[in-house]
């Protein structure tokens, strides 16, 4: 089966030399073809350039071929998603009122709230209907144009729980078109080890992770390194752990104080460092020069009312930055990657370029996939969205809270 795009008004973000990912001043040049075609055969892109190059001739006589007009409309690859928290078994709008009238973040954790709570409500709800639920947040950010996505565990807390989630995780990736990446995360102290600490590092380390890594349950593995959760030395031994078995690390770092999460993350060879709302010089150059992407999370501090992490001056010191959108019930809890890039433009004065490099390559780097997604390139899988009717590709981030998408592609097939 063949798929034609043919006179689409701009294709945006060619890149026919693949990078893996875009740093510095170059996230301020996208590479776009106007009045384009773009060729899908199975499930991957094999050519695309000015319309009229296109040359039917070279198709053989007996292929079915379904051609699409674009006349007027935009195409992008569809965005990755590395950071999100999308299985989980209630949403937490009491909370969210708590703190309109005046409760912290971290002052709720302190009481049993925040990921205590949805570790509970996780805990009691049956696989099956975790799964159901799940599925549906995917069918959901699908429709906003997201084709890959990062999903991590963490509100289990118990062994039991945390194997729970990550089979749910695992028959997602069996079962949905987008493309899905499973991260373990050693996420909170449960309360029952107040004080023993030590004894829940041991049961993460010498009990569950094992049984994750011997049913490979998951490709990363990611710890909460931040005041009131890990401690720089216990995520290094989380990670250390991680790596052993078999599963690279990611990172939350910094995101409620200066925590040495970034270091850490960069001396574990991190495949990304996310939040980073505590980073100054000396974390921009430890990770100068590392493989870690540096990874932002717009909504989590939207939603929280963060202080902003420094993207402008990180994008200027010549690093790669990665949006990614955080999806989960306490402090993000939104999966629509057009509104991040709003975000990005409107809070952290990114450029409209910018924001399409942090969502597509930068975040397929990320989550380790962006040798075959976030670009369109020749061989790439033909996971992309057709927008409505368009003026520039800046309408995306300008038209806040609005979904420019009409049609979405996954796998080289409309869905
Ligand atoms: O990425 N920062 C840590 N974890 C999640 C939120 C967890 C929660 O409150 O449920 C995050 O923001
Ligand atoms: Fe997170």
């Amino acid at each position: 089966m063949r798929l034609i795009l043919e006179n689409i008004k701009e294709l945006v973000q060619v890149d026919p030399q693949s990078r893996l990912w875009v740093a510095g001043k170059s996230m301020a040049e996208v590479q776009t073809i106007k009045n384009a075609f773009l060729l899908i055969k199975g499930e991957q892109i094999i050519d695309f350039g000015p319309m009229e190059e296109l040359s039917r001739s070279d198709f053989e006589a007996d292929d079915l071929i379904m051609e699409i007009d674009c006349s007027g409309k935009m195409v992008f690859p569809s965005y990755c998603d590395s950071h999100t928290h999308l299985v989980f078994a209630a949403t937490r709008e009491l909370e969210f009122v708590d703190r309109i009238k005046g409760l912290t973040y971290e002052e709720i954790a302190k009481n049993g709230g925040g990921i205590l709570n949805s570790a509970k409500r996780l805990q009691e709800m049956p696989e099956d209907e975790l799964y159901e639920q799940a599925m549906l947040r995917l069918e959901e950010i699908a429709l906003t144009g997201t084709g890959a996505v990062e999903i991590k565990s963490g509100y289990g807390l118990t062994t039991e729980s945390e194997l729970k989630m990550l089979r749910v995780i695992l028959r997602m990736k069996q079962h949905s078109p987008l493309m899905i990446k499973s991260t373990f995360l050693a996420h909170a102290f449960p309360l029952e080890f107040k004080g023993r600490h030590e004894d829940y590092m041991n049961l993460l380390i010498n009990e569950m992770m094992p049984l994750i890594a011997a049913e490979e349950l998951a490709d990363y593995v990611d710890v909460f390194c931040d005041r009131g959760f890990f401690t720089m030395e216990e995520s290094e031994r989380i990670l250390m752990a991680g790596i052993k078995l078999g599963m690279q690390g990611k990172i939350h770092a910094n995101e409620l104080a200066n925590s040495g999460g970034v270091q850490v993350g960069v001396k574990y060879n991190a495949v990304s460092a996310d939040h980073l709302e505590f980073v100054g010089d000396e974390e921009i150059s430890s990770l100068l020069g590392s493989e870690t992407m540096p990874t932002v999370l717009p909504g989590a501090a939207f939603f929280l009312n963060l202080k902003l992490a420094p993207v402008r001056k990180m994008i200027d010191s010549g690093l790669p930055v990665a949006l990614a959108s955080d999806y989960n019930p306490g402090t993000s809890p939104s999966g629509n990657m057009n509104f991040i890039q709003s975000l990005g433009c409107l809070r952290y004065g990114m450029t409209p370029e910018e924001t399409i490099h942090a969502t597509t390559i930068n975040s397929a780097y990320a989550m380790g996939i962006s040798e075959s997604y976030g670009s369109i390139a020749k061989g790439k899988v033909a996971n992309l969205f057709i927008t409505k009717e368009i003026s520039s590709y800046a309408a995306i981030p300008y038209s806040f809270g609005s979904n420019l998408i009409e049609t979405v592609i996954l796998n080289g097939e409309i869905q």
